[in-house]
C-alpha cells in the first residue's frame, strides 16, 4: 500500500517582528487585551519584496534542503493560499517558476485557514493515486495586505509567513503502525460565509477586498467543527486521544486550541502552540507549528500527529500522520 511520508520540512517568516505593544499605535487596543483573548504576543508582517511566492519559495527551499532533495525531484507543488501574488497564474506556478522548475505541475487550493490540511489530503490522494511521487506542500499567505488596520476587532489577529513540508511515496503495510499519512477527513459549509469572509474579489467588486469577521460567532461554531473531524479521524483508524503523541493545530487563537484539546481529553504537553510568536498565519499556521516542534525536538520520526483547522467558508478538517 503507497503512503505519503514526510520526507523535509521548512518555514520563513518575513523580517519584520511586530509586538503587540506596537499596535496600540495603530488602533485602540492593548497587550493585555490580546494575550488574554487570544494568546498572540507578535506576528510578522511582510515588508517590500516580501510577498506569499517569495515566503513559500523560501520555506520550500528549505524543506527541500531538509529532505536532501532538488526541485528536480519534486513533481507537484500544491500551494494553500488565500493571499496569491496575483489572481492568476497560481502562486503554486509562480514557486514553480521560481524554483526554476519547468517540469510537473503546480496549483493553489484555497480553502482559508483550513487550506493546509486540504492541500496535505490533495497530495495524499495525487500521491496514492501515482500521479506524483514527491509533492511539495506550503501554506503561504501575507493576510496583512488584506486586513483593514482601521478594525481592531481583527487587525491584531493575523500575521504572515510559510511552511511547507516534502511528502514522498513509500510502501507501507496498511497498518496505522505505517509512516505517512493515515487519513483525512474534510468538510465545508457554505451557509457560514457572512461570519468570515473577505469583502472584494475580481467578480463582484473588482477589488481584493478586507478581511470581514464576526469573531463571536467564529468562536462559537469552531470547537465543535474541530472536535468532529478529530474523532473522525481517530474512528477511521481505531486510535484514540491516548495514542497521540501531538496535536497540531491551526493558530487562530489560544482559547480555541485550549478548547479543542480539552473536550478531546488532550493533555496541553501534547499540543503545540505557537500562536503568541506568529498570530494567525491561516494557511501557513500549521506547517510554521510543525517547523517550531520539529526544531525543537519535539516531534520525532514514529510519532502520531493529528493536524486540524478550521476557517472561512466554513472549512475544516484534520489529517493524521504518523511521522
Ligand atoms: N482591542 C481592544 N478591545 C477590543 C479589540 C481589540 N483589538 N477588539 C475588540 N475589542 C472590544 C470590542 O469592541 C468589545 O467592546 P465592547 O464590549 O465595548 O463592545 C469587547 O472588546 C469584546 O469584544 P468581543 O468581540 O465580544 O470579544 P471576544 O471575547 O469575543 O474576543 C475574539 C474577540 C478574540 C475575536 C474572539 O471572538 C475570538 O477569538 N473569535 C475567534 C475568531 C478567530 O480566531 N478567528 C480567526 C480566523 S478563523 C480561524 O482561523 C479559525
Amino acid at each position: 500500500m503507497i503512503r505519503s511520508v514526510v520526507r523535509g520540512y521548512g518555514a520563513a517568516l518575513p523580517k519584520r517582528a511586530v509586538a503587540n505593544r506596537e499596535l496600540e499605535g495603530v488602533v485602540e487596543t492593548s497587550d493585555e487585551w490580546i494575550v488574554q483573548r487570544t494568546g498572540i504576543r507578535q506576528r510578522y508582517i511582510a515588508g517590500e519584496g516580501e510577498t506569499t511566492a517569495s515566503l513559500g519559495e523560501a520555506a520550500a527551499r528549505a524543506a527541500l534542503d531538509k529532505a536532501a532533495l532538488t526541485p528536480a525531484d519534486i513533481d507537484l507543488i500544491i500551494v494553500a493560499t488565500s493571499t496569491p501574488d496575483n489572481t492568476f497564474p497560481a502562486t503554486a506556478v509562480n514557486i514553480q517558476n521560481r524554483l526554476g522548475m519547468t517540469h510537473g505541475f503546480a496549483f493553489d487550493m484555497q480553502a482559508v485557514c483550513s487550506g493546509f490540511v486540504y492541500a496535505m489530503a490533495t497530495a495524499d490522494m495525487y500521491i496514492r493515486g501515482g500521479m506524483a511521487k514527491r509533492v511539495l506542500v506550503i501554506g503561504a499567505e501575507t493576510f496583512s495586505r488584506i486586513l483593514d488596520w482601521k478594525d481592531r476587532t481583527t487587525c491584531v489577529l493575523f500575521g504572515d509567513g510559510a511552511g511547507a513540508l516534502v511528502l514522498e511515496a513509500a510502501e507501507g503495510e496498511g497498518t496505522i503502525a505505517d509512516r505517512g499519512v493515515l487519513t483525512s477527513h474534510l468538510r465545508s459549509d457554505g451557509t457560514h460565509k457572512e461570519k468570515l469572509y473577505v469583502d472584494g474579489g475580481p467578480s463582484t467588486t473588482g477589488t481584493v477586498g478586507h478581511l470581514r469577521m464576526e469573531g463571536r460567532e467564529v468562536f462559537k461554531h469552531a470547537v465543535g467543527m474541530i472536535t468532529d473531524v478529530i474523532e473522525a479521524a481517530f474512528e477511521a483508524t481505531g486510535t484514540t486521544a491516548e495514542d497521540l503523541d501531538w496535536l497540531v493545530p491551526h493558530q487562530a487563537n489560544r482559547r480555541i486550541i485550549d478548547g479543542s484539546a480539552k473536550k478531546l481529553g488532550i493533555p496541553s504537553e501534547k499540543v503545540v502552540v505557537t500562536v503568541d510568536l506568529h498570530g494567525n498565519t491561516s494557511a501557513a499556521s500549521i506547517p510554521l507549528a510543525l517547523s517550531v516542534a520539529l526544531d525543537d525536538g519535539r516531534i520525532k520520526q514514529g510519532d502520531l500527529v493529528m493536524l486540524e483547522a478550521m476557517g472561512g467558508g466554513f472549512t475544516w478538517g484534520a489529517v493524521l500522520v504518523r511521522w
